[in-house]
């Protein structure tokens, strides 16, 4: 999602006349696009501006700007810093570039952000939904390098509805609300045109996806089928899926009912305690859970399926952690994604609930919890040894210290499979952005080694 909003904010300020550079020294502007999910990624902001404030001291004409989901959640507060001018939420995103001007010839300090959130007004919608459509295409100083070669992300949807106790995405990104199918479908229409071969639809529930549009409601299923008709677009993907009925085995159908869409579901559990669920509002039990996965690898037999944890909840005993390690033993994941809880102020789980498992215990489960899906995950990557894999290369492996030549002089490229695993190789770089056939020789928990067939 956030690299989604960072390559729109650029478009706009590439067609506005500015110019992207890496590096901080160089630029009039600097503009932090920020995540507030956990703590962590919000105190990295916090020392990333200290470092900016140091700048500014030889500098004093550079804008600081700060967008996002922490701009949204601190406001004026920000805004104190010494080194902000600009604070912008997003729901305010469309207008980033007038700001910015602003902020560089003014010499104003600037606020944007929502009052109530939850009450985005139409024209807000309205505002938003134009700024994707425009910027989010070929056509206007697109800016893409974020994606890897080959690749792009499209909304689906905005916002959550869902409230689950510990999260502060429904109050810094407001109400869900689906794009209209006709748009979606353009965009990924331009983008194949331009040469795009992957796109990847998100929503924080993108599986709840819902458009009516007369007698016609559109859900996710028809979103998949209407995107595998456009031509020259290979692989499709969707993230993040909720664990509930709505649309699930219409979507799965999707899935293996057409070639390209990719057989992955990120299916975040969170935990496999009932009572830790209950906590979290998540609206399901762990068995229920187990049976949508059971559900999902009976329709689509080869399915790679990924999930999120959260360990150390308020009131999570040793008996709940085990109840989590056991859904990750049953569920079979490709890979997890695992957090330790981090208290997010005006979350009802912050309000209500006391964040009482020791930091201790809270790293302790993160690790063990990490090591039982290791094993998991290393059996099933065993499996692709002496296998042809066809994946997308999104260009050079970033590891420099992989990243040797081979003896044929190729570097070292990196590729994703359909099921998402990451297949490294030498290969030629023009391969970046295309579909290739590796022969997996070598694995490990999370990455696959191989030859270009
Ligand atoms: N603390 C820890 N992890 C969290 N997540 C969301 N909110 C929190 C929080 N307060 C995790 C969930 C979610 C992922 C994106 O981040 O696992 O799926
Ligand atoms: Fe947060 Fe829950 Fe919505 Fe996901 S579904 S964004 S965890 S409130």
């Amino acid at each position: 999602m956030n690299k989604l909003d960072t390559a729109l904010v650029s478009s706009a300020l590439k067609e506005a006349g500015f110019e992207l550079t890496n590096s901080v020294k160089e630029a009039d502007v600097v503009l932090i696009n920020t995540c507030s999910v956990r703590e962590h990624a919000e105190q990295r902001v916090l020392s990333h501006l200290g470092h900016l404030k140091h700048i500014k001291e030889s500098r004093p004409d550079m804008v600081v700007g700060v967008i996002g989901c922490m701009a949204q959640r601190l406001g004026d507060k920000l805004l104190e810093h010494e080194a902000v001018d600009i604070v912008c939420g997003p729901a305010q995103i469309p207008k980033i570039t007038d700001f910015v001007l602003q902020a560089l010839q003014e010499k104003k300090k600037c606020l944007a952000v929502t009052k109530k959130i939850r009450e985005t007004s139409e024209i807000q919608a309205q505002a938003l939904e134009g700024f994707e459509s425009v910027y989010s295409s070929p056509a206007s100083g697109w800016e893409n390098r974020n994606f890897g070669m080959g690749q792009a992300y499209v909304r689906a949807m905005r916002g959550c509805n869902n409230f689950c106790s510990y999260c502060i995405v429904p109050y810094v990104r407001g109400p869900e609300v689906s794009r209209p199918p006709e748009a979606i479908i353009e965009q990924i229409k331009k983008l194949a045109g331009a040469g795009v071969k992957q796109v990847t639809l998100l929503g924080q529930r993108v599986n709840a996806y819902k458009y009516k549009s007369g007698e016609k409601t559109y859900c996710l299923a028809d979103l998949l089928e209407m995107a595998s008709d456009v031509e020259g677009i290979g692989w499709i993907r969707f993230v993040t899926s909720y664990p509930s009925e709505e649309f699930f085995d219409e979507i799965l159908r999707a899935m293996a009912g057409s070639p390209k869409v990719c057989n992955y579901l990120h299916l975040p559990a969170q935990s496999g305690s009932d009572k830790i669920l209950r906590a979290m509002n998540r609206h399901y039990t762990a068995s229920q859970y187990l049976e949508l996965v059971g559900r999902a690898r009976s329709i689509v037999p080869d399915i790679a399926i990924a999930g999120d944890f959260i360990v150390g909840f308020p009131g999570e005993t040793e008996e709940d952690f085990q109840a989590t390690v056991d859904l990750v033993t049953k569920a079979g994941y490709k890979n997890c994604f695992i957090f330790k809880y981090s208290p997010r102020p005006d979350t009802t789980a912050d309000k209500r609930l006391q964040d009482n498992v020791p930091v201790e215990i809270k790293k302790r489960r993160n690790t063990e919890l990490l090591a039982v899906q290791e094993k998991i995950s290393s059996e099933l990557s065993r499996d692709f040894l002496g296998r042809q894999v066809r994946v997308l290369v999104e260009g050079l492996s970033k590891k420099p210290h992989l990243n040797k030549a081979g003896s044929d002089g190729n570097p070292q490229l990196l590729g994703r499979t359909a099921t998402d695993y990451i297949v490294v190789f030498n290969g030629p770089e023009s391969l970046a952005g295309e579909f290739a056939t590796v022969k997996i020789t070598k694995t490990s928990p999370l990455t696959l080694f191989g030859e270009l067939f």
